[in-house]
């Protein structure tokens, strides 16, 4: 999608008619304010608001904008959507175990549909903070630890709020964010301070950004945190070097929630005037938080501070979005088509999407249950919990009902006996005894826990990845009642499952879902449906092992193991388990090798199969794959056991010499397959220019000739492995 022209008449029309005021009034977006607030900063020209939370009193805004301000000019209206507005779907962390981007597209395209009815037309999302620290809160929203993964699912997301034009009533504007390598806080500690080279703040940090620019997405919002010593908000080199210049982004760069006078305790500005100068100065657009003007309308800003063409610069990327989005035309929504409640058809798409996030971790033939008729109990915190909307969730949201109902819905046959509780996250050692006390009653049972969710997203990082409260207590008593039974964890960032996880038979990661997350649990467990997401992120052995990630570099002493897995070799770099008394390498003394759960982990009930793979030449040179030629790779995937279910296939490279070290794998493909019994299909990727290089230390992005080798399969182990010469 291409955004409005830069030089439109309108546009420029206006710009030469603004005064210096109206010009500084469009640079900013009111933070939140009540609403006779808000109808008094729009008379006085603001460019920007937070959603009032109806069309109506959106309408009134507008039309306080358009007719009671001297250039009646219509108002951008912000919010955070990020999983849905009215109907709530999984968590992006969520979405992206699914591994399929359709997922993150519906999402943005039922989300803009509802929120555009209401009059909102900028959302805050997606974001596209790579973190591999799952200490960190806000993974949750975002697409896990890889930047492929996070740069597909980012661009699916954009194409979904923007839809086909700007101009569609159902269309809003998408804004990346945060620009950039928030992820790599350090110590996993919200708005720490970030230290990233150059090599990998390009080729892991930039590269959704990348991609994000090239869907044509709106807007970019800057991050809390420095950069090499500079906090994004003032860095001339991110936002404009880089952002404007080098990825030829012309949409706006909008701050975060008061990130510009958070300069002033980075240390970086002496006042309000200064850090406004240095942000506006380093390519920031829009101030969020209204500080650009005083509450009586007066500058912040002098004509001297900030170059005039600097702030025309800045009003005409607003202004050319207002213009693409149809605003100086009708501004307007009508409130009677507002949509205010999910619809029946926006269920089924977050029933669906929840159920391709589920992740099965663990099955020693325990799940499905089956439908037949079963004696289920049902313990734990989250047995009867509504808490599954997850982290940026709208107050307005329709309510996600319990598992425990879930279940009598979804599964009528079973007798269903339910123990639940906080007192189970309080520890309570009777609570414990009692849900057990008569497990043997029952053919299974099902133990849900979780994180709640307010303990996950912006400033909720923890130091401890276990369960919290007594809920790893609850598991172990269950499992040693020996009764078949699953776990089913309701999280929103990967948690630390070592102290029990060898003790059960099954565990299912269901994530904070959204509205229909409790649905598909009970239909997973039942057999309903068959559970094929992957893991977007690692799940360590201990809160101690992060940050840890699959496409790491190798070192100059890496620890392995070497072992074999259900018959293939072992990589234990990547897999674990075991130790090593190799005494020199690069390990922990007290931890098994590799992660708990690796990325791209997920087990189905039915079984897959690889064969036949193809790489469609053994050599290609630089200057071809330059020229746009690329190898196709061929694998052929079959369904081996007797369901039908969801197979993803990844595809990884390893670039074996080059000048930089490189990742032991880097993700460069993966699909997701729906495949009957016995059925088979025939797959195809492509590796070309963009796959088989990096970034180098001076910002050039180079592809070396050498060996590299493909890997592709179900995950990172047990893959089949081809090879591939660069030529020079
Ligand atoms: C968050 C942003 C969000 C903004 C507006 C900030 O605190 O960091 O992600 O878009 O608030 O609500």
């Amino acid at each position: 999608m291409t955004l409005a022209p830069a030089h439109d008449e309108l546009v420029e029309n206006l710009i030469e008619a603004m005064t210096w005021e109206q010009k500084l009034a469009q640079l900013q977006i009111a933070f939140r304010p009540r609403l006779e607030d808000a109808a008094e900063l729009v008379r006085s020209g603001i460019g920007a608001v937070f959603w009032p939370r109806s069309a109506e009193a959106t309408n009134e805004l507008q039309r306080i904008a358009r007719e009671e301000t001297p250039h009646g000019i219509p108002l951008l209206v912000g919010l955070d959507v990020i999983h849905g507005q009215r109907t709530t779907f999984p968590v992006p962390l969520a979405q992206a175990a699914s591994f399929q981007p359709e997922t993150a597209e519906t999402d943005a395209r039922i989300s803009a549909q509802e929120a555009a009815s209401g009059g909102v037309n900028w959302t805050f999302s997606p974001m596209i903070d790579v973190s591999r620290d799952p200490r960190w809160g806000r993974v949750v929203e975002g697409f896990g630890e890889d930047a492929y993964v996070n740069a597909v699912f980012g661009a699916a997301k954009v194409r979904g709020y923007q839809g086909e034009s700007l101009r569609d009533r159902d269309s809003i504007l998408a804004c990346a964010k945060h620009f950039v390598a928030y992820g790599q806080a350090e110590g996993g500690r919200d708005y720490n301070t970030v230290d990233v080279s150059a090599q990998r703040l390009r080729n892991v940090y930039l590269e959704p950004f990348r991609l994000a620019v090239d869907a044509g997405v709106a807007t970019v919002m800057a991050a809390f945190n420095t950069v090499s010593g500079r906090p994004a908000h003032a860095n001339h080199f991110l936002l404009t070097a880089i952002l404007k210049e080098e990825l030829g982004f012309n949409g706006v760069v909008v701050g975060d929630a008061e990130g510009v006078v958070n300069l002033l305790d980075h240390g970086i500005a002496e006042d309000l005037p200064d850090a406004l100068r240095q942000s506006f100065a380093a390519g920031l657009d829009v101030e969020m938080g209204g500080n650009v003007l005083t509450a009586d309308g007066g500058a912040r800003l002098r004509p001297d501070d900030v170059p005039l063409a600097r702030v025309d610069d800045a009003v005409r990327r607003v202004l050319s979005l207002k213009l693409a989005l149809g605003l100086f035309d009708d501004p307007y929504r009508e409130p009677d088509l507002e949509v205010t409640a999910p619809s029946r058809a926006s269920r089924q798409v977050a029933l669906t999407a929840a159920e391709k996030g589920l992740v099965l971790l663990k099955n020693e033939s325990v799940l499905p249950l089956g439908p037949e008729r079963k004696r289920v109990l049902l313990v734990g915190p989250y047995a009867n919990s509504t808490d599954h909307l997850g982290a940026w969730v709208q107050s307005f949201a329709a309510p996600a009902g319990s598992l425990a109902d879930a279940i009598r819905q979804e599964c009528p046959e079973w007798s269903l006996a339910v123990k639940e509780g906080t007192g189970f996250f309080e520890g309570d050692a009777s609570l414990i005894a009692d849900a057990v006390a008569d497990a043997a009653g029952y053919d299974a049972v099902v133990v849900a826990v979780g994180e709640p969710s307010a303990l996950t997203g912006e400033a909720s990082s923890r130091s401890d990845l276990r369960l919290p409260g007594a809920q790893e207590e609850l598991i172990r008593a269950v499992a040693e009642t020996g009764r078949p039974m699953a776990v089913v964890m309701f999280n929103g960032r990967p948690l630390v499952t070592s102290a029990w996880v060898n003790s059960v038979p099954a565990v299912l990661e269901a994530w904070h879902a959204g509205l229909e997350g409790p649905r598909a649990v009970a239909r997973a467990l039942s057999g309903s449906m068959n559970p094929g997401g992957r893991l977007p992120m690692t799940f360590p052995r201990s809160s101690s092992q992060v940050p840890i990630y699959y496409d790491h570099e190798n070192t100059g002493r890496p620890a392995t193991v070497s072992g074999t897995i259900d018959g293939g070799t072992l990589d234990v770099a990547l897999m674990g388990p075991g130790n090593t008394d190799d005494h020199y390498t690069s390990k922990y003394k007290d931890l098994d090798l590799g992660p708990q759960f690796p990325f791209g982990h997920g087990l189905s009930y039915t079984s897959f199969e690889y064969g036949g793979l193809k790489v469609s030449a053994p050599e290609v040179s630089v200057a071809d794959l330059r020229a746009g030629k690329s190898v196709g790779v061929e694998i052929t995937v079959r369904n081996t056991g007797a369901r039908a279910g969801d197979e993803v296939t990844m595809v990884f490279i390893r670039d074996l010499i080059a000048s930089l070290a490189q990742p032991i794998r880097r993700l460069r493909g993966f699909t997701r397959t729906s495949l009957q019994p016995g059925e088979a299909r025939s797959l195809y990727f492509e590796l070309g220019w963009n796959d088989l290089g990096f970034w180098d230390n001076d910002g050039r992005y180079v592809v070396e000739d050498g060996d590299f080798e493909i890997h592709v399969g179900g995950g990172l182990d047990g893959t089949a492995v081809g090879e591939l010469r660069v030529r020079p």
